[in-house]
């Protein structure tokens, strides 16, 4: 059923080392399509490649930056780090078990087009998930999640090559640490590990995640009660073509800041100010609010400070309009965060990670 290049995660005996690339543009290899440059960069087709890197001492000597899709980090200078472009590729179906299909993915592989395939060929439950820019492997990385889904809720395990026991290790569900837009990968030190393959696990009983207010709507205004995954797939891409940029178009790397969570007694000082704030309750008592409302309600959304703006349609969102560079686009965040700060005492954390 599935391309099989999986074979990639074990068994490479290629007889060719690993080829180095100096100099590299990296302007292709962001989604903000800022131009930097790489002094020296590396294609990894396999965790063979990491062993062979590492048996070399002045390579394995200098710092790593780990490279995905390039969709959730902003460049803001030229990376001296030894860049690893991560491009395992691969898809294969593991034994079922009794309750979850199982699928092994490659890190290099596309996130949209791997939950694309899946739901094509009977193995929905990412649906949510559609039009996600990026890799699988950077999937985990910030555990991924949109309308009412995370990656979590679909993750068994992954292979990483770990650089601190110059290794390949299988980190299970709760080896990760998944939490909101976080994991174990965000909190260890930066280059530890490198994801060489995703393991999904896909509910055999399938059943629709709804709830999300924009999907309901989607579903409703076509008519569709109980929707297919297949329904559920093409809304979620409907919604997220009107409402956010497409990096191949406008440079981007989704949601810039994270929703931030404050405690019940700040909320509630917040809606008095602000009767019509977006925010949703959490177990324990919290609140996460809309950070798009924030951004918005402080004036910034449509903005645009040199070459980087604030997007028209989503103010959570900082675009590239073309040529600007990732101190542009830091200003602008920095811009933000104080005026968010100022109006509303509420501190906006970055999403993607800043290099
Ligand atoms: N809102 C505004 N103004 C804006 C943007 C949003 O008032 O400019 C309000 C909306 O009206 C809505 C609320 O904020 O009531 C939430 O907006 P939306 O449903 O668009 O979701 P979000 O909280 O802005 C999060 C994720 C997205 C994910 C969507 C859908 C984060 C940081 N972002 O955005 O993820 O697609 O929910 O689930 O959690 C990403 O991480 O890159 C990303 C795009």
């Amino acid at each position: 059923m599935y391309r099989d290049g999986a074979a990639s995660l074990e068994n490479d005996n290629r007889a060719m080392a690993f080829v180095l690339e100096h100099d590299v543009p990296m302007q292709a290899l962001n989604t903000f399509g800022v131009a930097a440059r790489a002094r020296t960069l590396m294609r990894v087709r396999s965790a063979q490649d990491l062993a062979e890197l590492m048996r070399e001492p002045v390579l394995a000597a200098r710092p790593r930056l780990i490279l995905g899709g390039g969709s959730n980090l902003l460049f803001t200078g030229d990376v001296e780090a030894l860049v690893l472009k991560i491009d395992v590729p691969g898809m294969r179906e593991l034994e079922p078990s009794e309750t979850h299909w199982r699928v092994e993915v490659g890190a290099g592989e596309n996130w949209h087009a791997v939950v694309e395939q899946l739901v094509q060929n009977d193995r929905p439950g990412l649906e949510n998930l559609a039009l996600i820019p990026g890799n699988c492997g950077a999937a985990p990385v910030q555990n991924i999640g949109a309308y009412g889904l995370e990656l979590a809720e679909r993750f068994e395990s992954l292979q990483a090559w770990d650089f601190e026991r110059n290794a390949l290790v299988t980190l299970t569900l709760a080896d990760c640490r998944f939490g909101y837009r976080d994991s174990l990968f965000k909190h260890e030190a930066p280059g530890r590990y490198a994801i060489i393959a995703i393991t999904l696990a896909l509910p055999r009983q399938w059943q629709a995640v709804r709830g999300y207010l924009d999907v309901d709507n989607a579903l409703k205004a076509r008519g569709i009660g109980a929707p297919a995954a297949g329904d559920i797939f093409d809304a979620v891409v409907a919604i997220r073509r009107r409402k956010l940029p497409d990096p191949a178009v406008v440079g981007n790397a989704g949601s810039f800041f994270k929703n931030p969570v404050v405690p019940r007694e700040k909320q509630a000082e917040l809606v008095r100010h602000f009767p019509s704030l977006v925010s949703y309750p959490l177990p324990g008592g919290r609140y996460k609010l809309a950070a798009g409302w924030l951004i918005e309600a402080a004036g910034l959304k449509g903005a645009t400070r040199g070459r980087a703006g604030v997007y028209e349609k989503q103010a959570l969102v900082l675009v590239n309009r073309g040529g600007a560079t990732g101190g542009e686009i830091l200003a602008l965040a920095r811009e933000v965060q104080a005026k968010v700060a100022e109006k509303f005492g509420v501190q906006l954390e970055p999403e993607p990670v800043i290099v």
